[in-house]
């Protein structure tokens, strides 16, 4: 067997702490999950908790294969790219947990399954995203690269950010009172948007600091704008007393300041890298 193929081995096929380590970390979750289940930590209805665990799980690794790309540069950190692969094929691992959950919980009831993915519109968007995580994931092999070529693989591959659309659009719809973290996981996406865009705007591997911070700015602003809004539009709720919230804890710490902060993270990261190594001459590998 082509050793390569192995998750803990580099593209050079010698064995990699650093993606070794990464497996265990994904595994963490998973096992938390079913050893919490065994314990019966799952609370009255433990699979219905499963599967929000699994989907919170899902969404989670998509958004941190995709902020993979972005982090390599800021932190010049060329290793973490080898990461990407492992991470998407664990989400859809776990999506493939949490559908599989939905199913016992449906007492495996086939024909009923298949009739909710095709009339509720959020099973549907969540079966969408299920199928292109899965072909991302065959697809994601040293084989399909060479069959496909480097320009139809990438273009493929770019598919991730509507499918993590689908993710997030699909949390929000299933989340009956609680928007919190959808609203945070909608933020992050307009961030990893935004990514991209910088890296448009500037070439390949460059994305400057103050570039960052600024998208780091407008994504915790258009985050609480469009928490004030959904709060306006679904329940009548005053726009200005909903952005107003942003600045008292009284309601909890609000999603805008999460996604400043957590994005915002990654640049004062890149600047303390800046501080220790200077930037490297060595041009990155295109993402
Ligand atoms: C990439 C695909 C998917 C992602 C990222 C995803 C993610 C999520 C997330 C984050 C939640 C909410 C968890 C929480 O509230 O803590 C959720 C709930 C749920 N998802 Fe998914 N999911 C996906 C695909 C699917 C599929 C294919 C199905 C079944 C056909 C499904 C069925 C459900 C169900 C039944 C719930 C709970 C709804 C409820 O309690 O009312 N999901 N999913």
């Amino acid at each position: 067997m082509n050793p390569r193929a192995l998750p803990w081995y580099d593209y050079s096929g010698r064995f990699s702490p650093l993606k070794a380590l990464v497996l265990l970390a994904l595994l963490v979750p998973g096992l938390w999950i079913a050893v919490s289940y065994d314990l019966g930590l799952l609370g009255a209805r433990p699979v219905t908790e499963a599967i929000h665990e699994f989907g919170d799980w899902t969404i989670r690794l998509v958004f941190i294969a995709l902020a993979i790309s972005p982090a390599r540069i800021v932190l010049q950190w060329p290793q973490l790219l080898q990461l990407r692969r492992l991470v998407g094929v664990a989400a859809f691992a776990y999506v493939l947990v949490h559908f599989s959950l939905y199913v016992v919980d449906e007492a495996f009831a086939i024909p009923t399954v298949i009739s909710e993915i095709v009339l509720r519109i959020y099973l549907t968007i969540g079966f969408t995203a299920l199928l292109g995580l899965g072909v991302l994931a065959i697809t994601s092999t040293d084989g399909w690269q060479r069959r496909l070529g480097a320009r139809r693989w990438q273009k493929l591959h770019r598919v991730v950010y509507g499918i993590a659309l689908l993710a997030v659009i699909h949390f929000f719809l299933q989340s009956k009172l609680n928007e919190w973290e959808p609203t945070v996981m909608a933020g992050i996406y307009l961030w990893l948007m935004g990514c991209r865009a910088i890296v448009r705007r500037y070439g390949r591997g460059k994305m400057p600091l103050p570039a960052m911070a600024s998208l780091s700015l407008a994504a915790g602003a258009l985050t609480a704008i469009g928490e004030a809004l959904y709060f306006w539009i679904a329940m009548g709720a005053p726009f200005g007393l909903v952005l107003m919230a942003n600045f008292s804890l009284e309601t909890g710490l609000r999603p805008g300041w999460v996604v400043l902060a957590s994005t915002g993270a990654l640049t004062l990261l890149g600047a303390l890298r800046g501080l220790i190594k200077p930037p490297s001459k060595a041009r990155l590998r295109p993402a």
